[in-house]
C-alpha cells in the first residue's frame, strides 16, 4: 500500500473510493486501443480470407534507385487501396550484415516520428561498400557475408522482404500480408465520400466501391481514428491514424525471446491461444503498473523492441526503432516456426535484421547499433541498501553502524523521496536531513557511496528553483494545446515535467548537479561527488493522468506528440541526468543512475531495476526471468528489489532473495515505506549469519563481475547468460529460465525460488565436469544433457562451476569492496575432463575514466597438461596480447603493463590457489623458473575431471605460491 499522506492527497484528488485497487483495470488491453484492436482485426481478416489474402503493397520496380556504391537501395511503394498514396522504402546492409528497413509515408499530410533511431543508435551504421544488388523481373536480391552465405530477396508483388542464410529463410517482413502504414488523412474524407455518394452523377458510386475494396482490408468503420476514449480520458488524436502494422516471420526458428519489459518466461509464450499462452499481445508501453502480475504480458516501466529468435541450427534477431506504444502477437504455427506480429500506434517503419547466426553474433550486431553498458564504477557491484525511507541522517548513520558491528559489507545507502522537502528534489528537508553533506561524508569515510532519489515530476512552485527555472526557460512538455506547461499530479502534488527532448533542457540540467555554486541559478551545493542518483517514475507515471502516465496529445520539443516517444522519453531523462553527474569534478568519474523506465540504448550508461515487485516467491522466480531477458536486451546492469517492494517476507524468503540478489548484476534490497524494517542485520540466528555469509560471497566474487562487466563493454555479451545463449545447440536449454551462467566466467547458478526447500534440480547441458563451488562434489554431465539433484539446505545456493573454468576471488571480508583494493587473490581451477582450463581477471581504479588511458590489468590465466602426469598454470598479460581489444571504445594502440594503475598493485599477491580434479596426488609444485622452492601444498584425494563418475572430486589447495597477480608467472604440477 502507498503511504497515507499519498492516499490522502490522492483521494482528494482523484475521488476514488479506494485508490489502493490500481490494478490491470487502469491499462488497457488490446481490445481497449484502437490502433491494436484495428491490427488484431486486420490479421483476423486474414487469416479468414486464407490464401485468398494479398497484401495491397507493392513496389514499383520503374522506382528502384541505388546509391552511387549501391549500398543503399530505395524504391517507392504503394498500396491498391490508396494509390494515391506515396510510400518510400528503403533497405541498407551493414557492414556487419545487418539489413535495415525503412519505410516512411512521402509527401503526406504530416510527417511520421522518425527520430526514435537517432536516440538508440550509438552512432550512424557504416553501410557495406562491397554488397551488390540484382533487379530482377519480380524482385530486387543480394548476396553478401564472407562466404555468399546470406542473401536478401525484396519481391514487388505483393512487397515482402525476406532474409536467407544458404538459402533457408530466416526472417521473412510482411509474409502474412499483414503490413500496414496507416497514412495521414484528413477527418472529413470519409463524410466527403459519403456526399458524394448520394448524388446522382454516378461518380459516387465508384468511390463507394473503392470504399469497399478498402474495407476488406481496413475494416468497415473508422475504428477510433479521430479520438479514442479510455475510462475518463479522451485522447484528442488530431493527427489522426498513423499506426503501423508489420508481420515479422521466422519460419525456421521455433524460439523467441526479448521485447523487455514483461514478467513472463524467457521464452516468449504465445498470444495465441496455444498452451501456455496470454489472450493479449506483448505490449510495450513504459508504465507504471502498480502490484504487477508475476505472470502477464501488460506492459511495465520500459520498453526494447528487440527479438531472438532461435533454433539449434542458427539464431537471429529485429530490432524496430520505434518509441510509441507498440503491442506484438507471437503465435507458434509449428514447433519450428514462429510468427509475431508488431502493431505501433505512430512512427515509421525503421527494422534492423540481425543475421546472427550465432546469439554472440546477435549481440555483436545489436551492440554495434545500440551500444554496450559502460563499464561501471566498480562500487556499484556492491550491495546496495535501500528503503523507502531512511528517515533522517543520523538514520543512516545508525544504519551504517549496525552493519559494521555485525561485519557484514555493503558499499551504498540510498535515499527515497521522503529526503526531499516537499517533494522537491535536491532540496533537503532541513528538519530530518540537517547535514547532508556531513552524513556523506560519514558514509564516504569507509569508502561507501550515497544514491539519492531525483524523480522527474518538478513540484509547481515558485519557491522551488528547479521548477522556476525551467518554467522561465519555456523547457517544460507542453498540453495538448502547444501552449503553456503541461500540470499533473505525482508525488510532489500539481506537477510539470522537463522536455528533455528541448537541447535547451541539457546543459541547464548538467548546472543542477554541480557541487558548487553557480554565477546564477541553483546548483546542488548541498551534495558532494560521493552522491549518485536514482531515477524513477520516469515513464512517466502521473497519478491522474491516462493508464498513469502523460496523455499522447501532450507536445513535446519540434511539435511532436507525447505518443510518438512515449518508450523514448525516460531514457532522455536518465542520460541526461547519467551526464550531469559525470560532469560534476574536475576529474570525471563514473555515474551511477539507476532508471525505472528505460529503451533501446538506456544500457549504454544506466542500470535498471524491475520496479514494483511483490515479496512473493513467484516475483522472486519472475525476476529472474526479467533480468535475464533484460539481458539478452543488451540492459546488461539489471536487478530486481532484493525481499520484494511489497510486503513483508519471513526470514526464510528473505534469505533466498539474497541469494538471488548477489547473483544479479545490480544488488540492492529495497521496501515500500510501510513494510516493517528489514536490513540483515534486524534478522534473528540462523538467518542474520547466512545472509552474513551471502553478502561476503558477493563481495568474493566481485572480480569476477568486474571482468564480466568488462566483457560486457566490449562485446555486448550478457553479464547473466541463459542457455540457449551458452548452448545455441541443445534444445532442452532453450526454455530454461531459472538457471544461468554469469559472464564467461563458467559459473553456474541455480537459485532456490520455493519454500521450504532442501533439494534442487539443475541441468548440466554437456558432458563435461561441474564442480559444487561450496563443497568440490563433482557432477559429471552426458552429452545429451543431465539433470542432477543437489542439497539445497537453506544456507545452500546451488553453484557450480564448470569444467575448464578459472575464477579469481578476493575472500578477506571487508566492510566495503574499495577497501579491498590491495587484498590477494585466490584462484579456483577447476579442471575440464581434458585437464585443461581457462579464465580472465580485470581490475582497474573502478572509478575515472583512467582504463581508457591504459590505467588497467587484464590477465589470462590458462592452465594445460603439457605431458601426461604435469599440469601447468599460468599468468599472462591479455591486455598487452589484445589491446584493441581491452576497453570499449578506446583503441589502445599499446599497452604498458607498468602504468600507473598496475604499479598502485604491484604488490598484491595470489594468496591460494586451488585445484579441483586432478588425477593424482602431485609429487612436486613449483614456480617455474623459479629458485627450485618446492610450494607448500596439500592434496585431498577424489575424483579426477577425466573421470566419468560423480563423486568429491580431488583438491589441490597451494598456499601463497609466491606470485603476484600483475606479472606474468607460471606454477607446475608434476
Ligand atoms: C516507486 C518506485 O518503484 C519505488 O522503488 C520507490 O520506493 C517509490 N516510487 C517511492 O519513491
Amino acid at each position: 500500500m502507498r503511504s497515507f499522506a499519498l492516499f490522502a492527497v490522492l483521494s482528494a484528488f482523484l475521488s476514488l473510493p479506494d485508490v489502493f485497487a490500481v490494478k490491470s483495470h487502469d491499462f488497457k488491453t488490446c481490445s481497449q486501443s484502437g490502433f491494436c484492436r484495428r491490427g488484431r482485426a486486420l490479421s483476423a481478416r486474414a487469416q479468414e480470407a486464407q490464401s485468398s489474402w494479398k497484401s495491397p503493397y507493392s513496389i514499383d520496380p520503374s522506382s528502384i534507385i541505388f546509391s552511387p556504391d549501391e549500398a543503399v537501395v530505395s524504391a517507392s511503394v504503394k498500396s491498391s487501396l490508396y494509390p494515391e498514396i506515396k510510400f518510400g522504402l528503403e533497405l541498407r546492409i551493414h557492414e556487419d550484415g545487418v539489413v535495415r528497413v525503412l519505410m516512411d509515408e512521402i509527401d503526406g499530410l504530416r510527417q511520421r516520428y522518425d527520430e526514435a533511431a537517432y536516440w538508440a543508435l550509438v552512432a550512424e551504421p557504416q553501410v557495406s561498400k562491397t554488397v551488390s544488388w540484382t533487379t530482377g523481373k519480380k524482385d530486387l536480391r543480394a548476396v553478401y557475408g564472407d562466404k555468399k552465405e546470406f542473401e536478401v530477396v525484396v519481391a514487388y508483388e505483393p512487397l515482402r522482404v525476406t532474409l536467407l542464410r544458404n538459402g533457408k529463410e530466416q526472417i521473412v517482413l510482411n509474409g502474412r500480408g499483414l503490413l500496414h502504414m496507416e497514412h495521414f488523412r484528413t477527418q472529413t474524407a470519409k463524410e466527403t465520400t459519403e456526399e458524394v455518394a448520394s448524388d446522382e452523377s454516378g461518380e459516387g458510386q465508384e468511390v463507394l466501391q473503392v470504399e469497399n475494396v478498402r474495407a476488406w482490408f481496413e475494416g468497415e468503420n473508422e475504428d477510433d481514428y479521430w479520438s479514442e476514449t479510455f475510462s475518463k480520458w479522451t485522447d484528442s488524436k488530431p493527427k489522426g491514424p498513423e499506426s503501423l502494422s508489420l508481420d515479422i516471420t521466422f519460419p525456421n526458428h521455433g524460439n523467441v525471446y526479448g521485447i523487455p519489459q514483461h514478467a513472463t518466461n524467457l521464452s516468449l509464450p504465445s498470444t495465441a491461444g496455444e498452451s501456455p499462452s496470454y489472450s493479449d499481445p506483448f505490449r510495450l508501453y513504459n508504465a507504471d503498473v502498480f502490484e504487477y502480475l508475476a505472470s502477464s504480458t501488460m506492459s511495465l516501466y520500459g520498453s526494447i523492441p528487440v527479438m531472438h529468435a532461435h533454433s539449434a541450427d542458427s539464431t537471429v534477431g529485429v530490432f524496430h526503432a520505434v518509441g510509441s506504444e507498440t503491442w506484438i502477437d507471437i503465435s507458434y504455427p509449428t514447433a519450428k516456426s514462429t510468427q509475431t506480429h508488431w502493431i505501433s500506434e505512430s512512427g515509421i517503419m525503421d527494422v534492423f535484421l540481425l543475421p546472427g547466426p550465432t546469439p554472440d553474433d546477435i549481440f555483436a550486431q545489436y551492440a554495434r547499433l545500440t551500444g554496450t553498458t559502460a563499464l561501471p564504477a566498480h562500487w556499484s557491484l556492491g550491495y546496495h541498501q535501500c528503503r523507502w525511507n531512511y528517515v533522517s541522517s543520523d538514520d543512516v548513520r545508525t544504519v551504517q553502524r549496525r552493519f559494521d558491528e555485525e561485519d557484514m559489507p555493503v558499499d551504498v545507502f540510498w535515499l527515497d523521496i521522503e529526503y526531499a522537502k516537499d517533494h522537491k528534489y535536491f532540496i533537503w528537508d532541513q528538519k530530518t536531513f540537517p547535514d547532508p553533506v556531513e552524513m556523506t561524508n560519514d558514509v564516504a569515510a569507509n569508502g561507501r557511496k550515497m544514491v539519492v532519489i531525483v524523480d522527474p515530476h518538478l513540484k509547481r512552485t515558485s519557491d522551488y528553483p528547479i521548477y522556476q527555472e525551467a518554467s522561465d526557460m519555456g523547457i517544460l512538455v507542453k498540453p495538448t494545446s502547444g501552449e503553456g506547461e503541461y500540470e499533473g499530479w505525482c508525488w510532489s502534488g500539481s506537477s510539470s515535467w522537463i522536455d528533455h527532448f528541448n537541447p535547451a533542457s541539457w546543459d541547464w540540467w548538467i548546472s543542477k548537479f554541480k557541487t558548487t555554486k553557480l554565477d546564477k541559478g541553483f546548483s546542488w551545493i548541498e551534495s558532494t561527488e560521493d552522491v549518485h542518483i536514482w531515477n524513477d517514475m520516469n515513464e512517466p507515471s502521473i497519478f491522474n493522468g491516462p493508464e498513469i502516465t502523460m496523455p499522447k496529445d501532450s507536445v513535446h520539443y519540434g511539435g511532436w506528440e507525447h505518443r510518438d516517444v512515449h518508450n523514448i522519453n525516460g531514457m532522455l531523462f536518465h542520460n541526461s541526468t547519467a551526464a550531469a553527474v559525470r560532469a560534476r569534478g574536475d576529474i570525471p568519474k563514473r555515474p551511477f543512475v539507476l532508471t525505472r523506465s528505460f529503451y533501446a540504448g538506456s544500457q549504454r550508461i544506466s542500470a535498471m531495476w524491475t520496479g514494483d515487485n511483490l515479496g512473493t516467491w513467484e516475483h522472486m522466480a519472475a525476476g529472474i526471468k526479467m533480468v535475464l531477458a533484460n539481458n539478452i536486451a543488451g540492459m546488461a546492469f539489471a536487478g530486481s528489489d532484493v525481499g520484494g517492494f511489497f510486503g513483508n517476507p519471513e526470514p526464510e524468503m528473505l534469505v533466498r532473495w539474497y541469494q538471488v540478489g548477489i547473483f544479479s548484476p545490480f544488488f540492492r534490497a529495497h521496501a515500500h515505506i510501510d513494510t516493517k524494517r528489514r536490513e540483515p542485520f534486524l534478522l534473528d540466528e540462523p538467518y542474520k549469519s547466512i545472509i552474513r555469509d551471502i553478502l561476503r560471497l558477493r563481495y568474493a566474487m566481485l572480480p569476477i563481475w568486474y571482468t564480466a562487466f568488462r566483457e560486457n563493454s566490449v562485446t555486448g555479451l550478457p553479464i547473466v547468460r541463459p542457455h540457449y545463449v551458452v548452448f545455441p545447440k541443445d534444445p532442452a536449454g532453450f526454455a530454461i529460465d531459472d538457471q544461468f551462467f554469469i559472464g564467461s566466467s563458467g559459473i553456474l547458478v541455480k537459485p532456490v525460488t520455493e519454500k521450504e526447500k532442501t533439494e534442487a534440480t539443475v541441468y548440466l547441458p554437456e558432458d563435461q565436469v561441474y564442480y559444487d563451488y561450496f563443497t568440490q562434489y563433482a557432477y559429471r554431465g552426458a552429452n545429451k544433457g543431465k539433470h542432477i539433484t543437489v542439497p539445497a539446505e537453506l544456507h545452500q545456493v546451488p553453484v557450480f562451476i564448470r569444467g575448464g573454468s578459472i575464477l579469481p576471488t578476493r575472500e578477506r571480508p571487508r566492510r566495503s569492496s574499495p577497501l579491498m583494493k590491495l587484498d590477494p587473490f585466490t584462484l579456483r581451477v577447476a579442471l575440464s575432463k581434458a585437464g585443461t582450463a581457462r579464465g580472465e581477471l580485470y581490475l582497474d581504479d573502478g572509478v575515472t575514466y583512467s582504463h581508457e588511458q591504459g590505467e588497467l590489468v587484464w590477465r589470462e590465466f590458462v592452465a594445460e597438461q603439457p605431458q601426461r602426469k604435469t599440469t601447468r598454470i599460468s599468468s599472462k598479460d591479455l591486455a598487452s596480447a589484445k589491446p584493441e581489444r581491452a576497453v570499449d571504445g578506446v583503441a589502445l594502440a599499446k599497452y604498458d603493463p607498468k602504468n600507473a594503475f598496475a604499479k598502485e598493485i604491484a604488490e598484491v599477491r595470489v594468496e591460494k590457489i586451488v585445484v579441483l580434479g586432478l588425477s593424482a596426488k602431485p609429487s612436486s609444485v613449483k614456480v617455474e623458473g623459479g629458485k627450485g622452492m618446492e610450494l607448500k601444498w596439500e592434496y585431498v584425494p577424489g575424483v579426477a575431471a577425466s573421470e566419468k563418475k560423480d563423486g568429491s572430486a580431488s583438491v589441490l589447495t597451494i598456499r601463497d605460491p609466491k606470485v603476484l597477480i600483475t606479472e606474468d608467472w607460471a606454477i607446475v604440477i608434476s
